[in-house]
């Protein structure tokens, strides 16, 4: 099992390398690559069109402004795509929010939060965790962890 991890910019990075912590976290392989869908758009057909080949089972892709990143990606592959909108210099994020949740009808995307990096991965390992046992386990593991932490906080 492998998530691909995509960024249209290398100022992505930063929030989109919180998925990378979960993934290393569950011990799940992963590919990550910055790809451009309006600078290098031959570059994402080729390596959306390819995803299956590869062995990826889901993809996350962050992408700010216009964001139509994930979109593009979704529509070269069935595989699911989860977008995540990042907060870019104007309106907060909600430009790419909203390009993402919006897209039109017949070539779905999922999306998170604005720079909701962390429950991309959460997301595609629960996607995962429907052909692994040892994913869901490992889900319900962190999920126990965190109400427990939660429940135990003194203030
Ligand atoms: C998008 O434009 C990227 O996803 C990034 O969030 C935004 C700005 O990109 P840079 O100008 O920082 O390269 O394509």
């Amino acid at each position: 099992m492998k998530v691909g991890i995509i960024m249209g910019s290398t100022s992505d990075l930063e929030v989109m390398s919180a998925a990378f912590a979960v993934l290393d976290q569950f011990g799940v392989p992963y590919e990550k690559k910055v790809i451009s869908a309006h600078r290098a758009p031959a570059l994402l057909a080729e390596w959306a069109g390819s995803a299956v080949d590869r062995g990826l089972d889901v993809i996350i892709a962050g992408a700010g402004g216009a964001a139509h990143l994930p979109g593009v990606t979704a529509a070269y592959t069935t595989l699911p795509v989860i977008g995540v909108p990042i907060n870019g210099k104007a309106f907060g994020g909600m430009d790419a929010l909203l390009s993402i949740v919006q897209m039109p009808s017949g070539i779905p995307v999922a999306a998170v939060s604005v720079n909701g990096a962390k429950n991309a991965a959460l997301l595609a390992l629960s996607i995962l965790s429907v052909g692994s046992p040892e994913i869901r386990e490992k889900l319900a593991g962190f999920r126990h962890a965190q109400t427990e932490a939660i429940i135990n906080t003194e203030i």
